[in-house]
């Protein structure tokens, strides 16, 4: 996702207060609000170049805060956002997954997005894909919504295949260039996934999850 800067402009779901922000629970995943102690763990994360490689670019303890800050405003503002994801076995902050609204100028847009971002040592455990689900289902069964869209650059293989394992559908038809980065650069190039309430309540539940 970009870097939820966008603009405020939304169709917004009821206001929902801060201390409000639901609990989403999977087996082996909490989904909650953020905490003033994800912030440092949050930080790391966002300055590891493995996990910048297809975003824009790494963010300073500052901007990861501000990102921090941003998420609560918008929990605040529209009744969703993303969620800091939290392993139940032990505690440990895990990255977050969630729903943004996105409104710049491109053809995938303006919509609610689908989106993840897991630190380096968490990946490879289907955790994404447990949270996104998790997410996804909140989405359509609590919020009502219609459709959902995710996008990423088109060479994250790693972001697609979770697009792929909850259901998500390629439309190449609003596929577009960011628009904040530089021509040339390459994650400019970004591939646009759908999933609609009807397909996503028809289809099997990933890894067993609903
Ligand atoms: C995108 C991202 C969250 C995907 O993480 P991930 O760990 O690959 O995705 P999942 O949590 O769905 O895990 C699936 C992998 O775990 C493996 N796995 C291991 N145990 C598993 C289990 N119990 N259940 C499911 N999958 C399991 C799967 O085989 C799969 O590996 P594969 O894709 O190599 O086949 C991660 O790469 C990331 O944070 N990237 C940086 C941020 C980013 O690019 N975000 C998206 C921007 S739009």
């Amino acid at each position: 996702m970009p870097d939820a800067t966008s603009s405020d402009a939304t169709p917004s779901v009821d206001a929902t207060p801060s201390d409000a922000i639901p609990v989403l629970e999977t087996p082996r995943l909490r989904l909650r609000a953020f905490r003033d102690e994800d912030r440092a763990p949050f930080a790391a994360m966002n300055a590891d170049p493995d996990v910048t490689r297809y975003l824009s670019k790494a963010l300073t303890r500052d901007e990861s805060d501000a990102f921090v800050d941003r998420i609560l405003t918008r929990w605040r503002e529209r009744g969703y956002g993303l969620w800091a994801v939290e392993r139940r076995s032990d505690g440990a902050f895990l990255g977050f997954a969630g729903l943004s609204w996105q409104d710049f100028e491109s053809p995938a847009t303006p919509a609610i997005e689908i989106g993840w971002r897991l630190r380096r040592d968490a990946w490879g455990h289907g955790y994404a894909t447990e949270a996104a689900a998790a997410a996804a289902r909140f989405a359509f069964e609590v919020l009502g919504l219609d459709e959902l869209v995710s996008f990423t650059a088109r060479a994250n293989a790693a972001s697609r295949r979770v697009m792929d394992r909850i259901g998500m559908v390629r439309d190449p038809t609003a596929d577009f260039e960011l628009p904040h980065v530089p021509a040339g650069h390459p994650v400019r190039p970004h591939v646009v996934y759908r999933l609609t309430r009807t397909s996503w309540a028809a289809s099997a539940a990933p890894g067993g999850l609903r």
